[in-house]
């Protein structure tokens, strides 16, 4: 399962590619305006930022939401930098514009996902990543794992190439529980990734395990 960061900050980015388990990023416009990035040629240069600092995919949310624009904005996007993956929303003209990009090759990821139905349509139009959001399902008490459970599901059954990528994560737990409905991607804020590390029993042993070098060395 690859792990994508899902901010804009570029300390936390760096942190998390320090860290060495970093496969890409995630970014919305929630999140760009979350770091003060205002006007088109700071968040075009801050996107360029981002993928100077890691390796992978980096997503990039197009703001347009009528065919000719999202495809204009996309093309665009793509040409920013070779890392770059445009964020397109699970509207009409949406699945559209990533059936465009698909025939020329850009990479997508189809975003605001919240049912199988809006994942099959993503797969069939050959969207390279889809973005079921877990927490904001959570939020409207629905089960946001059985909906990676059913995704999963029906791209194995047919072989739909379409990469699982779960959104909105909230906590270890949701990150946990996607590596076993089968998930592809986690894109999670760092928080979640470094509380994976914690365990009281690892705190207390390596204690234990250090006083009792202190009688040796
Ligand atoms: C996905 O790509 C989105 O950027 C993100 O995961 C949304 O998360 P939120 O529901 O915490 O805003």
């Amino acid at each position: 399962m690859k792990f994508f960061i899902d901010t804009a900050n570029l300390d936390q980015i760096r942190e998390a590619y320090d860290l060495g388990i970093l496969d890409g990023v995630t970014t919305n416009p929630s999140l760009m305006a979350k770091e003060g990035i205002r006007g088109h040629e700071a968040v075009m240069n801050h996107y360029i930022n981002i993928c100077n600092i890691v390796d992978g995919d980096v997503s990039a949310e197009v703001i347009a939401t009528d065919f000719d624009g999202i495809v204009a904005e996309g093309e665009y996007l793509a040409k920013l930098h070779p890392q770059i993956v445009v964020k397109v929303p699970m509207i009409k003209d949406g699945i559209k514009a990533i059936k465009y990009f698909t025939q020329k090759g850009i990479k997508t990821n189809c975003t605001l996902v919240f049912s199988p139905g809006q994942a099959i349509l993503a797969a069939k139009a050959g969207a390279t990543y889809v973005s079921p959001f877990l927490g904001r399902l959570d939020d409207i008490s629905t089960d946001s794992i059985d909906l990676i459970y059913k995704i999963v599901n029906i791209y194995r059954t047919y072989s739909f190439q379409t990469q699982v990528l779960a959104a909105s994560i909230r906590h270890p737990m949701h990150i946990i529980a996607c590596a076993e409905a089968g998930a592809d991607v986690v894109t999670c804020p760092l928080d979640p990734i470094l509380a994976l590390l914690k365990h009281p029993l690892t705190d207390s042993g390596l204690e234990k395990f250090l006083a009792d070098a202190k009688k040796f060395v």
